[in-house]
């Protein structure tokens, strides 16, 4: 029997998506042997309704000095994270006159970057050295560790408490949550502010995006599960947004009990949640048959158009394809190629199936008939950045909402 890692309840998984590499682990022929795999399977407690992976790699295996995923490559999430940053100076920065912020998960400083402008007070913790470094050189204050609870002592010893503490694309990648919660309740002033933003499990039932599922996302989130996570230590959910990013996200804004209103907008969430069914065990059976209807119309449609002799390359190395490519069994026989505009993954292989990973000039130079969009979260950048590829007459494998070519 699995224990929940939230709650301790146990429960046993409702399914396996088999051997699974690191998503983020890009590499090199002669590292193809000693390649790091582990059982991905997945759970939902019943208790305090988290979706979680059972098994985790250790952190130090996937977050180092060689981590793949500089969040600058995407201008539109450039842009994303400018409105959240104005958000947070607008909303909650109003009566403080001198702020000071706390961002996890800063990787390059996409986010910190606007407050560093500002001449706000921030600080990043950033674990992997080599995006925490290009942040640095851009100025902006980052610290290489892991936050957890030690980690908010030492900076409120440094810096004193935080108005705001903000994430992105990271709460769901920590396993050991409560040191987490606590650290966040300990770094910020009695009325702080804490906002963090994830992919939403709601969007992943709805639409199956299994592809969310991978080794550093050891949690998808909803309102149900993260109200329950920080009733535990005496905080509550005061308000949430829906953001569009990495295929449907959600905001969720929290603070100490009884310090901020709390919007109607949490309850409605929480109840649609329900109707939804993400507290019910039938809706995690009823995934894990979507999950396989998916895998069989991909892996159809891939041998069809390899049958007519067409090229198929991939486009966008992302840590979310590794998911659709082990999962559903794609190797470099289907595809040619993966190209990808981040220099660190270029000349490397895929995770797990080994497929080629080029530059993004390869595909430019010599158009595939068809091109299967890994990163469709940046879909709208991509194709307009694409048209001459569309106009040479190539056509897009998609597969969400659901698998077709356009
Ligand atoms: N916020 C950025 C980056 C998300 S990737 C964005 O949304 O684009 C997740 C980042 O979290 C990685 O850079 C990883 O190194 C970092 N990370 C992982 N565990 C962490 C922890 N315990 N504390 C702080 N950062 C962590
Ligand atoms: P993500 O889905 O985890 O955000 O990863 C995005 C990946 O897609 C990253 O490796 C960069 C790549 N990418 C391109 O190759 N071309 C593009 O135009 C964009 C926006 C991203
Ligand atoms: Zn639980």
């Amino acid at each position: 029997m699995n224990k929940c890692l939230i709650c301790k309840t146990e429960f046993e998984p409702f399914m396996t998506f088999g051997q699974m590499p690191i998503a983020n682990g890009f590499l090199k022929k002669e590292q193809f042997t000693s390649e790091y795999f582990f059982e991905m399977e997945v759970g939902c407690c019943p208790a305090c309704n988290m979706f979680q992976l059972i098994n985790q790699p250790d952190r130090e295996q996937m977050f180092n000095e060689n981590y793949a995923f500089f969040s600058g490559t995407s201008k539109l999430m450039g842009e994303h994270f400018k409105a959240f940053a104005e958000s947070v100076k607008d909303d909650f920065f109003k009566d403080s006159n001198d702020p000071f912020v706390v961002e996890i998960g800063s990787n390059d400083g996409i986010m910190l970057r606007n407050f560093a402008e500002w001449d706000i007070r921030h600080l990043g913790v950033e674990p992997s050295a080599n995006v925490a470094a290009v942040a640095r050189s851009k100025g902006i204050n980052t610290i290489v560790e892991f936050f957890d609870k030690a980690c908010a002592e030492k900076i409120i010893a440094e810096n004193g408490h935080a108005d705001a503490f903000i994430a992105a694309n990271v709460m769901c990648h920590i396993p050991y949550m409560h040191s987490i919660v606590e650290g966040i309740k300990t770094l910020l002033k009695p009325n702080g502010i804490a906002m963090f933003e994830d992919p939403y499990l709601g969007k992943v039932i709805e639409q199956t995006t299994f592809d969310q599922i991978y080794d550093e996302h050891v949690f998808l989130f909803s309102a149900l599960s993260v109200s329950k996570l920080f009733a535990m230590h005496d905080m509550e959910l005061i308000d949430v947004k829906p953001q569009v990013t990495h295929g449907g996200s959600m905001r969720y804004i929290l603070a100490n009990k009884g310090m901020h209103k709390v919007s109607p907008v949490v309850g409605k969430l929480i109840s649609r949640e329900q109707e939804l069914g993400l507290d019910k065990a039938e809706t995690f059976l009823a995934f894990k048959n979507n999950c396989e209807d998916f895998r069989k119309n991909l892996t159809a449609l891939i041998k069809q158009i390899r049958g007519t002799g067409s090229k198929i390359a991939g486009y966008a190395a992302t840590s979310k394809s590794t998911t659709i490519i082990n999962y559903c069994g794609i190797t470099a026989e289907d595809i040619d190629y993966i190209c990808d505009t981040t220099p660190i993954k270029q000349g490397k292989f895929s995770p797990g199936a080994h497929i080629p990973v080029t530059a993004h000039e390869a595909f430019q130079l010599d158009y595939p008939e068809y091109a299967l969009l890994f990163g469709y979260n940046h879909s709208k950048e991509i194709m307009a950045k694409e048209q001459g590829f569309m106009d040479a007459g190539g056509k897009w494998i998609v597969y969400v909402p659901e698998v077709k070519v356009i």
